[in-house]
């Protein structure tokens, strides 16, 4: 696996991978790598010839109270993780080499952004998403990029992203990759605390307790959405939202009516979570 921390080297290198008809996948990441991030290289690796990683904790999608100092960084493990993982590029590059002095533009994907973590983190939050990935789009020109299904919102601002800026690019979402006791794995993770920790199964519970009532039939989002409060309650959890909302628009919900975003983010210890769960009506189980 090499190393690249220039635009000019990682595009040569994609060059010569497309002289010889080669396709190319591409999986952004900020690093911190758990078994989420390597199922998304994994699924890169079994369906491209050339798989690129990039590695950059990027500073615009961070807001002025928030994390961006102690994101968990350690390339040397990530790199032996992706390495294992039949990576052939990690593309790591300094924060000047993507924001060089004079840099002015910014991407705003509006409507699904307004809602759920874009409400609580600010606009910047998506802002930066959707700019650095046009950014790596444009660097690497992959034929697929790979994203975790945990960043249900990131997911559709950046199809949404591709879909009205024309760009030649898949977009595939994986699984949530969960641990042993349901806890969606995530970079912050390791902000938990052993308390902390077990308190923030929780947020799994909350979504499995409203996902068995739409599998049994309840339609009504207020009843579905009260059953996951009732989790989160009963583990001292406050949450900043849990919501329902369609799954493509993101607009809220009263009916379960085909596909729905159940959302959930909340602080718990040092550490601010999401986990989403899709939820189907009992109607159109059998839908592909
Ligand atoms: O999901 C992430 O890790 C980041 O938001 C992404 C897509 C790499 C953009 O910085």
């Amino acid at each position: 696996m090499r190393i690249i921390r220039t635009i000019a080297e990682v595009r040569e290198a994609v060059r010569a991978a497309r002289r010889q008809d080669r396709t190319v996948g591409l999986v952004p990441t900020m690093g911190a790598f758990h078994d989420g991030h390597l199922s998304l290289m994994d699924e890169a690796r079994r369906n491209n010839d050339l798989v690129v990683v990039s590695l950059f904790v990027n500073p615009t999608q961070f807001g002025a109270n928030e994390d961006l100092s102690r994101y968990p960084r350690d390339e040397a493990r990530d790199a032996a993780m992706a390495d294992d993982h039949g990576v052939d590029i990690l593309f790591a590059p300094e924060p000047s080499e993507i924001y060089p002095d004079g840099f002015a533009t910014t991407i705003h994907v509006a409507g699904v952004t307004d809602v759920l973590d874009g409400a609580v983190r600010g606009a910047h939050h998506f802002d930066g998403v959707a700019t650095v990935v046009a950014k790596l789009f444009g660097i690497v020109a992959p034929d697929v990029a790979y994203f975790g299904q945990k960043d249900a919102q990131q997911v559709l601002v950046v199809r949404r992203l591709v879909r009205d800026l024309n760009l030649d690019v898949r977009i595939e979402a994986c699984p949530i990759v969960r641990e042993a006791d349901g806890l969606a794995m995530s970079s912050r993770n390791v902000y938990l605390d052993p308390a902390a920790r077990a308190q923030a199964t929780a947020l799994n519970r909350s979504l499995d307790a409203a996902q068995a009532l739409a599998d049994a039939g309840e339609r009504n989002a207020g009843t579905i959405i009260a059953a996951a409060h009732a989790v989160l309650a009963d583990a001292g959890i406050a949450p900043e939202y849990l919501e329902l909302r369609d799954a493509e628009t993101l607009q809220p919900i009263t009916l379960l009516d085909g596909d729905a975003l159940l959302a959930v983010a909340a602080r718990v210890g040092a550490a601010r979570l999401i986990d989403n769960h899709t939820l189907r009506s009992a109607d159109r189980r059998g839908d592909a």
